[in-house]
């Protein structure tokens, strides 16, 4: 039943801004209205059985906004981190948070690190919030890390292959992202998960994240099963396949 249905979806939530404006509100209410958008993603995600949902929720680029934006999107997470974690659990979800977390104040990193190792073994949807990631920065660790093992003698530059590096970016032991979508319009990558959505359908709505919701979720969905995934063959090699 499940065939056809995305392993991984990747969302970059985009338009909190825009959905405040437009109601004459200031930013950070759409900020606060995305949140129940993430609630609902989660909750259609673990119900069908998706394997990874990958929100991003913060850019590496998104520091330079006004100070005041940053620091109320900083209460936020905590807030969440803190107020829905168990319930996280008790759905059997795995939460992971990736990004480069130095920069995060030392109570929201333990809040982060608490969260992975209370839901670290469920067995449920893998729900991976990228905060503070960047595509480049993911890659660059990647690069930092092997060229340690070569140093060390323990890879020689020969064996770099795909399948080496994987293991060593953020998303490693999941599949890589089938779906993105992005909302608001915006079509663009933004720095996101640059070398996992090397081959995923993307997924492209003008509705503002706040009002993203399980019937636009249906939406995306149903766009997914309707892209043939070629992966370089023709369309007449798969079928045959299928055959
Ligand atoms: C996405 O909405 C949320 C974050 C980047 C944190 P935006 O805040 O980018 O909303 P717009 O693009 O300004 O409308
Ligand atoms: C990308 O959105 C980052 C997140 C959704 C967290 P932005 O709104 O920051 O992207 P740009 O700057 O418009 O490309
Ligand atoms: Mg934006």
């Amino acid at each position: 039943m499940n065939e056809k249905l995305p392993r991984h979806i990747a969302i970059i939530m985009d338009g909190n801004g825009r959905w405040a404006k437009q109601r004459h509100l200031p930013r950070i209410a759409g900020h606060k209205a995305g949140v129940d958008a993430v609630r609902e993603s989660v909750r259609y995600c673990a119900e069908k059985k998706i394997e990874a949902l990958t929100l991003f929720a913060f850019s590496s680029e998104n520091w330079q906004r006004p100070e005041m934006e940053v620091s109320y999107l900083m209460s936020l997470f905590m807030t969440m981190l803190k107020l829905e974690v168990k319930k996280l659990h008790k759905n059997n979800i795995r939460l992971r948070v990736m990004g480069d977390r130095e920069r995060f104040d030392k109570k929201l990193q333990q809040l982060m690190a608490d969260a992975e190792a209370l839901t670290g073994n469920n067995t449920g949807l893998n729900l991976v919030i990228a905060a503070n990631y960047g595509g480049r920065w993911d890659i660059c660790e990647a690069v930092r890390k092997i060229a340690v093992e070569v140093e060390q003698g323990r890879v020689i530059p020969n064996q770099i292959t795909p399948e080496l590096i994987e293991p060593f970016l953020a998303s490693k032991d999941l599949p890589e992202p089938d779906l993105l979508i992005r909302t608001s319009g915006e079509q663009r990558i933004s720095n996101f998960m640059l070398w996992q959505l090397a081959y995923a359908e993307f997924y492209f709505t003008d509705v503002f994240w706040p009002d993203f919701n399980a019937a636009e979720m249906d939406k995306a969905i149903a766009f997914f099963r309707k892209r043939e995934r070629r992966f370089g063959c023709t369309s007449e090699q798969l079928r045959a396949e299928h055959a």
